[in-house]
């Protein structure tokens, strides 16, 4: 959970929103309780670095992980940058072009390719260094909605399982699996290797390693015991070794995203507030149709608003929400929970800026790590080339 009196403190001392404020505190606390429980488990841990790849974020996690996962060259660049020559570097995308595998194997560890077409295309280009792998698809759903189901009918993420039961177990070093979504129940992840093992022991016994994949919180509470029979189920089977590699869990508590209250009026009947944010900076409370958390929300209080974003789209709205205060214009509204999948999805629709970006250190500092001028924003839009620029 949040702390409120972190979010509190970061939301007065922001010099201007909108903001996005990472605190180490709970980045660091958190990182640290998903070590204990994977490595409980007998797992090497890894941070799926997609739901916020912030150097200074990767920095902080580095010390309590092995390495990172990556989703596309520039991940793959950066995680370098960071880990230098330490640390494993795993590497899955959708599709692997002939290029980006000449650039990938000099950068990672292990590589998961999506299909056996793409599998079979990276080993006859194969270079030393890198160990390959196959992502499959154990098709077994425990996400209801199938935008966000991996294994979701005709899903385009992974192998499907029985088209590996043809492959052999000399050629392939990992197997990779991710099938969940923000889930807290490992009997998720213990039926899926209970399947995997099931329809690919012959595959299973050959690897040297197999991975995770992400999708579980790791909370306070989870019941470590089904990851290790998990864990213990695949090495009965392979002298492997057993990665898994969440994203969310480490970084969504720790992150929030500050904004000021630039307008009030009554429409028909209802408070708007509109923020100087707009669910562009997060936009997954659009995507999933989910009111994020503010701080101070009372269920019960007497002052209604619907907190709206500034942009031109009707439907840019984070919720109806009730404050045993008044809000007024220049009041700092606080979104909680903000950290995963937050900052790498932000755009600037409309032309609004991205919130500065800033690290809340242990000692109590902020430390601006990033901001967009208008410089980047016309780069982005090509005014360099314009003759007048
Ligand atoms: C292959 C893979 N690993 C890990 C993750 C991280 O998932 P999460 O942030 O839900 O833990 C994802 C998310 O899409 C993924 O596709």
């Amino acid at each position: 959970m949040p702390d409120d009196a972190t979010a509190r403190l970061v939301s007065k001392l922001v010099p201007q929103t909108p903001a996005l404020v990472y605190a180490e505190s709970e980045l660091v606390e958190t990182a640290s309780r998903i070590q204990r429980m994977t490595s409980e488990a007998g797992c090497d841990l890894t941070y799926a670095m997609k739901p916020c790849t912030l150097a200074w974020t990767l920095e902080t996690i580095s010390p309590f992980v092995t390495g990172f996962a990556a989703s596309s060259p520039f991940e793959a660049r950066l995680a370098r940058q960071v880990l230098g020559d330490r640390g494993n570097l795993h590497y899955h995308s959708v599709a692997v072009t002939d290029s980006e595998y000449e650039e990938i194997s000099e950068l990672a560890d292990y590589m998961s390719l999506n299909s056996i077409n793409q599998f079979q295309a990276r080993q006859s280009q194969s270079t030393d260094g890198i160990s390959l792998g196959m992502r499959v698809n154990p098709g077994i759903s425990f996400v209801a909605d199938e935008r966000y189901d991996p294994c979701r009918r005709h899903s385009k993420l992974g192998a499907p399982i029985d088209a590996l039961s043809n492959v052999e177990s000399s050629e392939l070093d990992g197997l990779m699996f991710h099938t969940n979504c923000e889930s807290d129940d490992l009997r998720h992840l213990l039926a899926t290797v209970n399947t995997v093992e099931r329809r690919l022991s012959h595959l299973v016994s050959g690897l040297d390693w197999i991975n995770l994949g992400g999708g579980y919180m790791f909370r306070e509470g989870a019941d470590i015991s089904l990851l290790r029979q998990a864990v213990e189920i695949l090495r009965n089977h392979a002298d492997a070794k057993v990665f898994i590699e969440p994203g969310g869990a480490f970084v969504r508590d720790a992150g929030y995203i500050i904004s000021t209250v630039l307008d009030i009026f009554d429409a028909n009947g209802v408070d708007i507030a509109v923020l100087d944010t707009t669910i562009n900076h997060m936009p997954e409370v659009f995507e999933y149709q989910f009111e994020p958390e503010v701080l101070d929300y009372q269920p019960e209080g007497e002052h209604r608003y619907i907190l709206a974003g500034r942009s031109c789209l009707a439907g840019d709205i984070f919720g109806d929400y009730t404050f045993d205060q008044p809000l007024k214009i220049g009041d700092r509204v606080t979104f909680t929970e903000m950290g995963a999948y937050t900052q790498p999805k932000a755009h600037t629709f409309n032309g609004i800026n991205l919130p500065d970006v800033y690290a809340f250190t242990k000692t109590g500092n902020l430390s601006l790590l990033a901001s967009m001028t208008y410089e980047d924003f016309s780069a982005r839009n090509g005014a360099h080339q314009l003759a007048y620029s």
